[in-house]
């Protein structure tokens, strides 16, 4: 049985660079709840409509909405999983857990508040393979294409520095309960995300043990 790991952490706090090497190693679905909501703006369903106002705020999308879909996207997989951005409030960890979802563990990418408006004002991420860039510290070979596939790479509209306080205190008033939430159930595991990118790998890699 694979394992079902869930990637927590503040924005930009490093999950998305992670859970592109991790979904290889572990050979499990990377499962994000930002990329879901984002391609559901994208396409322009009812759901995504509800959420844009709320992404571009900085704000949570209501439990009730982001609950719905990751309900039907776990139902389809039996063999492990990587979730990265959920869940983000003790409601909506309630509701995996009443799903009689068993998790293995809770990885915890601890990054100090002053490293992140930095790290994400310079993103840059491929909406192709889902490959993240740093326009300084981590440039692509060309810029504006990803190395892996040769997509266009774009900025995310919730990447400027007013939008990313927003997000920032909605992770530490929202989403860090949490700590105390799998830290109770035995499941919390913290690494330190203040590393470089294959730094963080490996202590993932060791406490899960792969
Ligand atoms: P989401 O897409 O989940 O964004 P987030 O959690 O804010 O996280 P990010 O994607 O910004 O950062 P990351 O941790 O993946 O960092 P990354 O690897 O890119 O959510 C967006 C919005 O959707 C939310 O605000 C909310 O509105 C909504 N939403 C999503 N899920 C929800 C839910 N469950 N409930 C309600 N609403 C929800 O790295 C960032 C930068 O740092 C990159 O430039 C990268 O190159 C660089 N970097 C990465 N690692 C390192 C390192 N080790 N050293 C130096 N630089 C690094």
């Amino acid at each position: 049985m694979k394992k079902r790991v869930i990637l927590m952490g503040p924005p930009g706090g490093g999950k998305g660079t992670q859970a592109v090497t991790l979904k290889e190693a572990m050979k499990v679905p990377h499962i994000s709840t930002g990329d879901m909501l984002r391609a559901a703006r994208k396409a322009g369903t009812e759901l995504g409509k509800k959420a844009d106002a709320y992404i571009s705020a900085g704000q949570l999308v209501p439990d009730e909405l982001v609950n719905g879909i990751v309900a039907e996207r776990l139902a389809q997989e039996n063999d492990g999983f990587l979730l990265d951005g959920y869940p983000r409030t003790v409601a909506q960890a309630d509701a995996l857990e009443a799903a009689g979802q068993a998790i293995d563990a809770v990885v915890l990418i601890d990054v100090p508040d002053e490293l992140i408006v930095s790290r994400i004002v310079g993103r840059v991420s491929c909406p192709g393979c889902g490959c993240v860039y740093h326009k300084e510290t981590m440039p692509p070979k060309t810029d504006g294409i990803c190395d892996k596939c040769g997509g266009t790479l774009v900025q995310r509209n919730d990447d400027r520095e007013d939008v990313v306080r927003e997000r920032l205190a909605a992770y530490h008033k929202q989403t860090q309960p949490l700590v105390d939430y799998y830290g109770k159930r035995g499941l919390l595991v913290t690494v330190n995300g203040n590393a470089s990118v294959d730094e963080v790998f490996d202590q993932i890699r060791k406490v899960l043990e792969f």
